[in-house]
């Protein structure tokens, strides 16, 4: 028995739970999503790159699933990349 393997880490609670959960988890499971440590740029490609794929993230939803995961899987302390570029902001 693998449990471990079966079972995906959940979406931490917030607004955009039910949103990302409908939108992201269609394809792959959420540990696609929850064992990402990535910038808000990367977010930012990953969800052209998921859209691309046919995932259907509305316009309006887009800058709060955005925030969302860069909120919870963002880059890791400590981060050599997170560091860098600090100073540069996108909205
Ligand atoms: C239409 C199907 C589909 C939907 C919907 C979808 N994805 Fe994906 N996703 C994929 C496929 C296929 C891959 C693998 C792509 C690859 O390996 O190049 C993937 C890979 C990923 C990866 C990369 C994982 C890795 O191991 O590098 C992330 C992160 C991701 N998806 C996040 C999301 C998020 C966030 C959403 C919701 C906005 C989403 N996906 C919705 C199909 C989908």
């Amino acid at each position: 028995m693998s449990i471990l393997s079966a079972q995906s880490k959940p979406l931490p609670p917030g607004p955009m739970q039910a949103k990302v959960k409908a939108a992201c988890t269609q394809c792959h499971n959420a540990s696609r999503i929850t064992e990402q440590h990535l910038t808000k740029q990367e977010w930012s490609a990953q969800l052209d790159k998921m859209a691309a794929l046919g995932a259907e993230i509305q316009d309006a939803d887009r800058p709060a699933i955005l925030t969302y995961l860069t909120k919870n899987f963002g880059p890791e302390k400590g981060s050599k990349t997170a560091a860098k570029k600090s100073t540069e902001e996108t909205k």
